[in-house]
């Protein structure tokens, strides 16, 4: 496995993180598994959020991770706040900052969590509030570090302006299928095509500038949870050319797609939503690739983009 230290945060970190939203379907035995063989693998960061599975995901970790063998102190576990399905809304308010920490602890069965994510944009938030309440989760102990997820800059800088906690982290959709973090800048102010439309404020760019460590979700997946492009036949070119790097660098198509990203100078993270032990390890191969500057190009124009 490949660490890396988060400026401003936790340091020793795997730059793979098993994401845990599809814990769920598991048995705690089989989820006792996933940890135990992604700790093998090296991994030393675990992401969950208050909605995965309406809280099972946490709840599932939370019995399964005394059966894998793992040491609390050994691992870093992440969670996320701020939706609430059953009210259909996003919040960000002090009560439910506070109370969404103490239901994941519950079932994570756990003292503290190391870092905590705001999930999505709650879009009457009160920065005082979010300031308020990480304060207080810091000075008891239950958070040690803070950041956000899917946050465009300005809502950063605006969080900023209040919180005191610096924000070590912007989780963000990033894969070769969708690639628009990364598009943006790429096709700037060509008419041509929709991928020249900045969707984000730059925030690729924004999180590199302030030391904001990117953590990209859903690498392997075609739209939103469509299913994994390795090896679906919509994608001829693009898994072609995975085919040819997978066999020069002797890995699977998997490991050179994440390669891909984990080339990016951005230095990010990246999450694994494998549960089965066989495409994890594929998963983290990646760790072995160091694509050339061509190859980057070459997959991403693979993957259905076009020299401006
Ligand atoms: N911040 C956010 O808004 C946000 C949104 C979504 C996700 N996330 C986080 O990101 C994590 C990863 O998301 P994701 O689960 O969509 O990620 P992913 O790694 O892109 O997709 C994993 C899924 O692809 C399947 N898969 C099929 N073929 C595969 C292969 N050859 N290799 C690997 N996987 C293959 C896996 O099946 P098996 O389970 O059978 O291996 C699993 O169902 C989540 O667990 C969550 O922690 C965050």
């Amino acid at each position: 496995m490949k660490m890396m230290n988060v400026v401003n945060g936790p340091q020793n970190v795997s730059v793979i993180i098993q994401g845990c939203m599809r814990m769920p379907a598991l048995t705690v035995d089989e989820a006792a598994e996933v940890i135990r063989n992604a700790a093998e693998l090296g991994i030393n960061f675990f992401d969950h959020a208050t909605v995965y599975g309406h809280g099972d995901a946490e709840t599932r970790f939370g019995d399964a991770f005394p059966k894998s063998g793992v040491k609390r102190e050994d691992v870093f576990i992440q969670s996320k706040c701020g939706i609430n399905n059953e009210r259909g809304e996003f919040d960000w308010t002090y009560e439910n900052i506070l109370d969404a920490v103490d239901g994941s602890l519950q079932r994570l069965k756990m003292d503290y969590m190391d870092v905590l994510l705001l999930h999505r944009p709650d879009l009457i938030f009160e920065p005082e509030e979010v300031a308020a309440a990480f304060d207080k989760l810091e000075e008891s102990g239950k958070v040690r570090w803070f950041g956000v997820s899917n946050l465009p800059p300005m809502q950063i800088e605006l969080l900023k302006k209040y919180v005191k906690q610096p924000l070590v982290f912007n989780q963000l959709q990033l894969s070769l299928e969708q690639s628009q973090l990364i598009d943006q800048t790429f096709y700037l102010n060509n008419l041509t095509t929709e991928r020249s439309i900045d969707r984000d404020n730059g925030t690729l760019d924004y999180c590199r500038l302030h030391d904001i460590t990117i953590q990209a979700w859903s690498p392997l997946q075609k739209g939103f949870f469509q299913g994994c492009f390795v090896d679906d036949p919509e994608f001829p070119e693009l898994n072609a050319v995975l085919g040819k790097l997978a066999e020069k660098y002797g890995v699977a198509k998997t490991a050179i797609a994440i390669a891909w990203i984990l080339r990016h100078p951005a230095k990010m993270q990246v999450l694994a939503g494998a549960m089965n032990p066989a495409h994890l390890r594929d998963f983290c191969d990646a760790v072995k690739v160091e694509l050339t500057h061509h190859e980057w190009y070459e997959l991403y124009i693979a993957s259905g983009k076009f020299l401006p």
